[in-house]
């Protein structure tokens, strides 16, 4: 029994590692480049095992109104870097609704409303990011 609650505890803490949000004043790919925001494919109900999946990097300036197809309605957590600031849109070209994200985590987009029925999970089409 105590082997098994130790691996557990174990699982849950490789999870938690392999899953953290990154800190919007430590955001950076994995060269050391400054990052302006990270956009995950998915979140969690724990916290800190949101921004898992694969991600996507935007960089400073970065100007998408066509998100990739593989991207396409496809984000579920995002973390915005500090002092810059993520806006979105919910089609393509800067159609559809429109959200600006400033600095810090956003751990469910689901949680953030899109309209008055909707939300942002799983929404995104297109992106513009500036610091
Ligand atoms: C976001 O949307 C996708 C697709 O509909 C769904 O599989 C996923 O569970 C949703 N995420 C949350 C946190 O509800």
């Amino acid at each position: 029994m105590k082997a098994f609650i130790a691996v557990l505890i174990a699982a849950l803490c490789f999870e938690g590692l392999n899953a953290q949000c990154p800190e919007p004043s430590a955001l950076q790919d994995g060269e050391g480049n400054k990052l302006c925001a990270r956009m995950f494919e998915h979140s969690s109900y724990y916290y800190d095992m949101s921004c898992y999946g694969n991600f996507l990097d935007v960089y400073p300036d970065e100007d998408v109104p066509i998100i990739p197809r593989a991207w396409d309605n496809r984000v579920s957590s995002l973390v915005v870097a500090r002092s810059c600031s993520l806006t979105v849109w919910s089609r393509s070209k800067k159609q559809g609704s429109k959200k600006k994200f400033s600095a810090g985590i956003v751990y469910h987009l689901k949680e953030v409303k899109q309209g008055l029925f909707g939300n942002w999970n799983d929404s995104i089409s297109g992106y513009y990011c500036t610091c």
